[in-house]
């Protein structure tokens, strides 16, 4: 029966010096004073665990006081009935200390919990702030929005692409200088020449990968950031811009200016002045810049925004080059497009008065407090 509950208990009794004391206990006296001990031992446990074991080791199935009613046939028979008694007396007195200790260690729980800080659930809680969106998020939405209620597919397109659509494709020869108004960030171990691979410079290749995917007509609009290497007051490493194009038969510029016009009074008021100006982008024939008239010129004022120009620019645009339509299998003899490409962030700083376009991205929230809530659908 070795391994069995008892056995167990019976040896570690044996191993522990007091584990004999019932063996000698004959007379009453000794009973009496093994209760007391134990009763003392029990009214000072530390722990609910200690007085559980200890409170076992006398009144369980196996305990101490069984083991001493096993002695009564030892006992003479005219003291059984006092010894007895004494037992029922010790074992009285051991379960009065249990009580007595189950109630003090509950009592120092509860004294414990009620110390420690108090939990006042009649403070009404505190809001967090709501959170809005950032100026330049909001304006992209908003924008987006706005061209898709004229008719524009919303796409995403890849923030890390191939020197192909971001260059090559876009009708920039080779190496040509005019890649250097983009100064790029190029993505180490990224493939060579037309594969390599680039944080796009602009959003421009997503009028690439569209053109190659689908079939005309198409009206698309795709907002992003876009990397550079510049870093000043009017630039950052990153920024969104925003691209649209339309390519279907018959489109001239006249849809250009018409788009455009919408747009720019939508964001700025009706009475916002509009000018195209001859521009170049190796991607469109004619390319032109858009300037609206300057929101911040005072009279009599000197301007920094439009530096006393009265105009500021606010996007590139053009029609599709047959050079970008030819590598994506469109016929530039039936279809013709116009497309745009115009900063984000540039139009959120024009219309919240934003001079250094660092702070769009300085996470400052007493900054960011400034700006209206935008709430989606209400542009
Ligand atoms: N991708 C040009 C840039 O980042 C902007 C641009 C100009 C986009 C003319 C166009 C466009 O789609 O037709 O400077």
């Amino acid at each position: 029966m070795s391994g069995n509950g008892n056995s167990r208990v019976s040896s570690t009794e044996s191993m522990d010096p007091k584990g004999s004391d019932e063996r000698s206990i004959v007379n009453i006296a000794d009973v009496r004073a093994l209760g007391q001990e134990a009763a003392e031992r029990l009214v000072a446990a530390k722990t609910q665990e200690a007085l559980r074991f200890e409170a076992a080791r006398w009144l369980g199935g196996d305990g101490r006081l069984r083991r001493l009613f096993e002695r009564m046939k030892q006992i003479e028979p005219a003291e059984r009935k006092a010894f007895g008694q004494a037992i029922n007396g010790a074992k009285k007195a051991i379960e009065a200390a249990v009580a007595e200790a189950e109630s003090r260690l509950r009592r120092d729980s509860l004294a414990r919990e009620l110390a420690v800080a108090p939990l006042d659930i009649t403070l009404p809680g505190r809001c967090g702030a709501p959170g809005t969106f950032h100026p330049v998020l909001a304006t992209g939405r908003e924008l987006i929005e706005l061209f898709r209620s004229l008719g524009f597919e919303a796409v995403s397109g890849p923030q890390v692409d191939t020197y192909g659509h971001n260059f090559t494709f876009l009708g920039f020869p080779k190496d040509h200088p005019a890649t250097d108004m983009q100064d790029s960030f190029f993505v180490a171990g990224g493939g060579a020449g037309d594969a390599r691979l680039l944080l796009r410079t602009h959003t421009s290749n997503v009028q690439v990968q569209e053109m190659h995917r689908r079939e005309p007509p198409m009206a698309v609009v795709s907002a992003g950031a876009v990397f550079r290497r510049d870093d000043d007051i009017t630039h950052s490493p990153m920024f969104y811009q925003l691209e649209g194009f339309h390519i279907a038969k018959g489109i001239s510029f006249a849809h250009l200016r018409g788009t455009l016009t919408r747009f720019v009074q939508a964001l700025f008021g009706a009475d916002r002045a509009v000018r195209l100006r001859p521009s170049y982008f190796p991607f469109v024939e004619p390319g032109a810049e858009l300037d609206i008239s300057c929101p911040f010129c005072e009279p009599n004022r000197s301007c920094r925004v439009c530096k006393d120009s009265g105009w500021v620019e606010v996007l590139g645009c053009g029609m599709i080059h047959p050079n970008v339509f030819e590598p994506a299998g469109i016929d530039y003899e039936r279809y013709s497009g116009f497309a745009f490409g115009l900063g984000v962030d540039r139009l959120a700083m024009l219309r919240y008065g934003v001079r250094d376009i660092r702070w769009l991205y300085a996470n400052d929230p007493a900054f960011l407090s400034n700006f209206p809530a935008y709430v989606a659908g209400g542009a």
